[in-house]
């Protein structure tokens, strides 16, 4: 008799809500199309405000109702789409490898998620996933997947290269989204840490990215232009101890470590 309520409540049947975000045109509604539909529509036919789905799947042994709100990504739709950000248990947030705006937009649509749900907590309850998507095009690629994945796996997002021309990283991205989505609901709500917990810090993620925007060889290493022997040295052991590619698995650690060890060389040889 136990056994019997255990199972039924077991495979009892979730509901979740799912959203869309990113920039005009990144392919948002596309994926979901390719997933949903396994098609692909080469027309571009921007999402007028919401586009609204239901899509039943199974995760392990749970059914799960999953209700997709594709969002329009043009600024010109925030009165419309901010209206549906409450209660999401996911969010699929996209953008296009071939344009570096989509790629830096990421940060303002977590933004504007944070600020139209008024709390911090809400968003610990949420499972994201990065899609860095129109892989297929590789001759227009300008964001490279080292970039991607470090943004997102610094912040406990997943991160897939997805292409919803070809399919590529599509069911792949849905199956951890989803799965990921019923460890937390079984988790009372919150996201589970460890399935995403990056194997490096938020300081050796944000050294990273500060490398790779740094404007000379001073900027990397981060003393005044002009620094004497010493100084460069201090900073650059600093760097190292960081980044070296024996202790830090960030994505890109590697170039970065190159970089700093080639802006120390450059600077040392230009004291006498
Ligand atoms: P909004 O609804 O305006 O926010 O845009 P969206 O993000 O939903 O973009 P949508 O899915 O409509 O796709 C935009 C354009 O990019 C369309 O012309 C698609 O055919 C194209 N596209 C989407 N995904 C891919 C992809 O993976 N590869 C290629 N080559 N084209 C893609
Ligand atoms: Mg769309």
């Amino acid at each position: 008799m136990e056994t019997n309520i255990q199972k039924r409540r077991e495979t009892r049947s979730l509901r979740v809500k799912v959203i869309s975000l990113g920039n005009a045109e990144v392919g948002k509604s596309c994926i979901i199309k390719r997933y949903c539909e396994k098609r692909f529509v080469p027309k571009y036919l921007a999402t007028i405000g919401i586009d609204y789905g239901v899509t039943k799947v199974q995760v392990r042994d749970r059914e799960m109702k999953v209700n997709i709100f594709d969002m329009a990504g043009h600024p010109f739709f925030y009165e419309v789409r901010n209206e549906f950000y409450k209660d999401s248990q996911g969010v699929i947030l996209v953008y296009d490898v071939g344009q570096k705006e989509s790629f830096d937009s990421l940060d303002g649509w977590l933004e504007e998620m944070k600020q139209e749900l008024g709390s911090l907590s809400n968003i610990e309850s949420v499972v994201f996933v990065v899609c860095a998507n129109k892989v297929d095009l590789t001759k227009r690629r300008v964001v490279d997947e080292s970039e991607g994945r470090l943004w997102a796996e610094s912040r406990g997002f997943f991160y897939f290269e997805t292409s919803a021309q070809s399919g590529e990283g599509v069911n792949e991205m849905f199956q951890a989204f989803f799965s990921s989505i019923v460890d937390m609901c079984e988790n009372g709500g919150k996201r589970p840490v460890a399935e995403v917990t990056p194997g490096f810090t938020r300081e050796q993620a944000d050294t990273i990215r500060r490398i790779r925007s740094s404007k000379d060889s001073w900027d990397m290493l981060g003393v005044k232009p002009g620094a004497s022997k010493e100084e460069i040295n201090k900073a650059y052991r600093k760097l190292a101890v960081l980044l070296h590619p024996d202790k830090c698995v960030a994505p890109g650690s590697e170039d970065a470590f190159k970089a700093v060890v080639n802006a120390r060389t450059a600077l040392l040889k230009n004291i006498k």
